[in-house]
C-alpha cells in the first residue's frame, strides 16, 4: 500500500533528520504537527471517508503522528547533548580552581590561648559565667553595695528587667564559689563591658581574664610568685613587675599590677596590666550567706584573685596601637598574625 499518508510520513522523516539546528527542527514539527500542520489535516479529513476506510487510516494516522513524533524528539534530544559537549569543550579542566582560603586565629584568641597554657602549669582549671549578670553577682557578692563609688566608675549597660552587662569577670569568682567546695583554683576568660568613651585605649567591650585561688593559707607571697610567673612567661624573663598598693573593694590588700620591660616596645615605663588583691572575708561572707551554709568560712580559708586586661596584655605583646583594631575585621590588621 503507498498511501498518501506513508508518502507523508517519508517526506516529514526526510526533512526531520536533514534538519542542522533546533530552530529548523521547530520549523518542522509545526509544519508538519501544528495546529494547521499537514498531518493535523488529515484529523480533519478522516469525518470525509467512509466507514470501512476510517478504522484503517484512523490507525495509520495514529502510527504516522507517534513516528513523526519520536523523530523530532530524538533530533531535539541530539541537538541538546551536542549543545552540552559544546559547553563542555570550552572549559579548561587544567585551570587551577578557586582555592578556599585558610583563615587564622584572631590575635586575642591567641593571647587567650597562651595565658590558658601558662596558668593550666599552675594547676588553674577554666571556669564560666554569663556575660549578662544580676547587679548582686557584679556588685552586691563582691562587697560592693549600692551606694558605692565604684559602682558609678563601673557604670554599665542595664537591662529592663534590672540584670546588666557584667563590668568584670570578677563576677565568675562569686559563680564559682557558690557551686564548688574550696580549694579553688580557676581562671575565667571572658568579655566585660562599661560604658566607656570608646578610644585608642578604651572599649565598650573588652576582655579580661579573671583568677581565684582560694585554700589553706594563702598569702601575698602566692600571689605575687604566681603572677610574676605568669608575666615571665608571657614576656620574657627580664621582665619587671610591681605591684602598687591600691583600693578595690573586694579585695584587701589590694595591688595593681604593672610590668615593665625593654624587650617591649613601649616597655621602657610601667604599664599597667592587671588588679589583684587578697580576697577580702565580706565576699566569703556573702557567698556562704547565698549557699546557706559555712564552706568558705574567713576564719579557715583565705584566697587571692586577680584581673588581668587581656586586650592590654595582647596589645603590649603583639605592639598593637590601638584597641578598636580587635573588633574591625579589617583582614589587614588580621593577616599580621596569621
Ligand atoms: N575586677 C577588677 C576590674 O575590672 C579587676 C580586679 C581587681 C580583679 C582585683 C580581681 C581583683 O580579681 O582581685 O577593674
Amino acid at each position: 500500500m503507498n498511501h498518501p499518508l506513508e508518502q507523508l510520513r517519508a517526506e516529514a522523516l526526510r526533512e526531520i533528520e536533514a534538519t542542522g539546528d533546533a530552530q529548523l527542527l521547530e520549523a518542522a514539527r509545526v509544519k508538519y504537527l501544528g495546529r494547521s500542520g499537514s498531518i493535523s489535516a488529515w484529523g480533519e479529513q478522516m469525518k470525509t471517508l467512509d466507514k470501512e476506510q476510517r478504522p484503517i487510516v484512523g490507525k495509520l494516522l495514529n502510527d504516522v503522528r507517534n513516528d513523526v513524533t519520536a523523530a523530532i524528539e530524538e533530533r531535539a534530544g541530539k541537538f541538546r547533548s551536542q549543545k552540552d559537549s559544546d559547553a563542555l569543550a570550552k572549559i579548561d579542566i587544567s585551570l587551577p580552581g578557586t582555592a578556599a582560603e585558610r583563615g587564622s586565629l584572631h590575635p586575642l584568641t591567641q593571647m587567650l590561648d597562651r595565658a590558658i597554657a601558662i596558668f593550666r602549669r599552675m594547676g588553674f582549671a577554666l571556669a564560666d559565667g554569663p556575660d549578662i549578670e544580676t547587679e548582686w553577682h557584679c556588685f552586691d557578692a563582691l562587697n560592693t553595695p549600692p551606694d558605692h563609688p565604684a559602682r558609678n566608675e563601673q557604670d554599665t549597660f542595664y537591662l529592663p528587667d534590672g540584670r546588666l552587662l557584667r563590668t568584670h569577670t570578677s563576677t565568675v569568682q562569686i559563680r564559682t564559689m557558690e557551686s564548688a567546695l574550696p580549694p579553688i583554683r580557676v581562671i575565667a576568660p571572658g568579655a566585660s563591658y562599661r560604658r566607656d568613651e570608646v578610644d585608642a585605649t578604651h572599649s565598650a567591650q573588652f576582655h579580661q581574664i579573671e583568677g581565684l585561688y582560694v585554700d589553706e593559707n594563702v598569702s601575698v607571697a602566692d600571689l605575687k610568685g604566681a603572677l610574676e610567673f605568669f608575666m615571665h612567661e608571657l614576656f620574657g624573663a627580664d621582665t619587671a613587675v610591681r605591684f602598687r598598693p591600691h583600693y578595690f573593694p573586694f579585695t584587701e590588700p589590694s595591688f595593681e599590677i604593672d610590668v615593665r620591660s625593654k624587650a617591649l616596645k613601649g616597655g621602657e615605663q610601667w604599664i599597667e596590666v592587671a588588679g589583684s588583691g587578697m580576697v577580702h572575708p565580706a565576699v566569703f561572707e556573702e557567698v556562704n550567706r547565698a549557699r546557706g551554709d559555712d564552706a568558705y568560712d574567713p576564719a579557715k580559708w583565705t584566697g587571692f584573685a586577680f584581673g588581668l586586661g587581656m586586650d592590654r596584655l595582647a596589645m603590649i605583646l603583639f605592639d598593637i596601637p590601638d584597641i578598636r583594631l580587635f573588633a574591625q575585621n579589617d583582614l589587614r590588621f588580621l593577616r599580621q598574625f596569621a
